[in-house]
């Protein structure tokens, strides 16, 4: 029995397809590349949306509405962001998302698109000793985002964001999207099911990979021999992160697509020199890995160059995840409602291997 599920169909979804041995990704009916970098992310939240929900509105009154869900959240979490703070940034997240109503409505869903965009910059503004900065609820998504981090946001990073966000919108039934859709199985609220999913998403085998990624490329520079830094970590039994993933065995297009805006942001010196010494390692890495699994193609995930990207847009490494979360919550949303719809509990079966008890005449 494959105890990771491995190549079991567990849903039937119009939401998105992954395609591990072309490498290619379809998030409803378009490529990847159609979607990143030219559409924005309330675009794609409506493509996903689609169908979904009764009352949706035209791209441009989702954006708008969106916006105002910032500034809603923003109210309803504000009170008890102090006591957030000193929680790890995942976690106080996390927990502000909780306190969101478990309904099913669009509004439930546009608060819970809002949420990890509003409470991760205010965390950090907290975390630093400032004070948190109110969304604009006129302001697009991504560059909202980054103005409540830092104060600004330039067209340039915030295009920059809003493409990442767009790449990581759905992914198929990975491991937060199938534990959304358990959750909205039961027909719990669209809160209890994100809640789910942002639980799956913070392993390091999942979505919990970017913040290591910088801390390896920081160990690689320090060292100066990147080879030598990873074949010791595999000589110890230790996983490269960023590379590797369940389904593709070829590379994960979305490494690409984020590559290509690190690229564009590129004339900025720091990120300029940190590209390159990330090619080297990539490199690196994927000669040390074919040379010690060799039975397997382990190739560069998403989650590589995520962290190139959120670096250069100016997340430090422990608010990745958060990041991640931020664009992953419009396809685990669509998860949920489509799972809701079909009225199906997910309950599979284990097969017992325990001892039995004694029967008693
Ligand atoms: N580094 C070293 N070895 C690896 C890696 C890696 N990154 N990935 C897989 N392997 C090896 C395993 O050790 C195993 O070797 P063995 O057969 O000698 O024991 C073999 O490849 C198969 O590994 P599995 O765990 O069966 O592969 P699985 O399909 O479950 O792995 C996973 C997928 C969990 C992502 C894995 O590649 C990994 O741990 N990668 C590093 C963490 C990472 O980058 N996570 C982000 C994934 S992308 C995302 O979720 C958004």
């Amino acid at each position: 029995m494959a105890n990771g599920l491995d190549d079991v169909v567990a849903a039937e979804t119009v939401l998105s397809d992954v395609d591990g041995v072309g490498g290619h990704l379809t998030i409803r009916g378009h490529s990847l590349m159609e979607l990143a970098g030219r559409r924005r992310y309330a675009q794609v939240v409506r493509l996903l949306f689609d169908g979904f929900f009764d009352d949706l509105p035209s791209d441009a009154e989702l954006e708008k509405a969106i916006g105002k869900a910032r500034v809603e959240v923003f109210d309803r979490v504000q009170p008890m962001l102090a006591q957030l703070a000193p929680l790890d940034i995942y976690s106080g997240m996390r927990a502000g998302m909780a306190v969101l109503p478990d309904g099913d409505s669009l509004a439930d869903a546009l608060r819970l698109i809002a949420a990890p965009a509003v409470l991760t910059p205010a965390l950090l503004q907290l975390g630093r000793g400032e004070t948190p900065v109110v969304p604009d609820e006129k302001a697009d998504h991504a560059g909202d985002m980054l103005r409540m981090l830092s104060g600004t946001a330039s067209p340039a990073l915030a295009k920059a964001l809003d493409s990442y966000l767009v790449t990581v919108c759905d992914h198929g039934l990975n491991a937060s999207t199938f534990a959304t859709r358990v959750v909205a199985s039961t027909q719990a609220g669209l809160t209890s099911a994100i809640l789910a999913g942002l639980g799956a998403l913070k392993g390091p085998l999942h979505g919990g990979a970017p913040g290591p990624v910088i801390e390896m490329l920081d160990a690689i520079e320090a060292s100066g021999d990147a080879t030598a830094w990873l074949r010791k970590e595999i000589a110890h039994g230790e996983r490269i992160m960023g590379f590797g993933h369940r389904v593709y065995r070829v590379r994960d297009p979305r490494a690409d697509a984020l590559k290509t805006v690190v690229r564009q942001l590129g004339s900025r010196s720091e990120t300029g020199s940190r590209l390159a010494l990330a090619e080297t390692v990539e490199q690196a890495a994927l000669e040390v890995l074919r040379i010690a699994k060799p039975q397997r193609s382990i190739q560069t995930n998403v989650e590589f160059y995520t962290a190139l990207l959120l670096e250069a847009v100016g997340f430090p490494k422990e608010a990745f995840s958060n990041v991640f979360a931020a664009g992953r919550v419009a396809g685990w949303i669509a998860h949920a409602r489509e799972q809701q719809a079909t009225g199906r509990l997910i309950r599979p079966q284990s097969r017992y291997v325990g001892p039995v008890p004694d029967l008693v005449a």
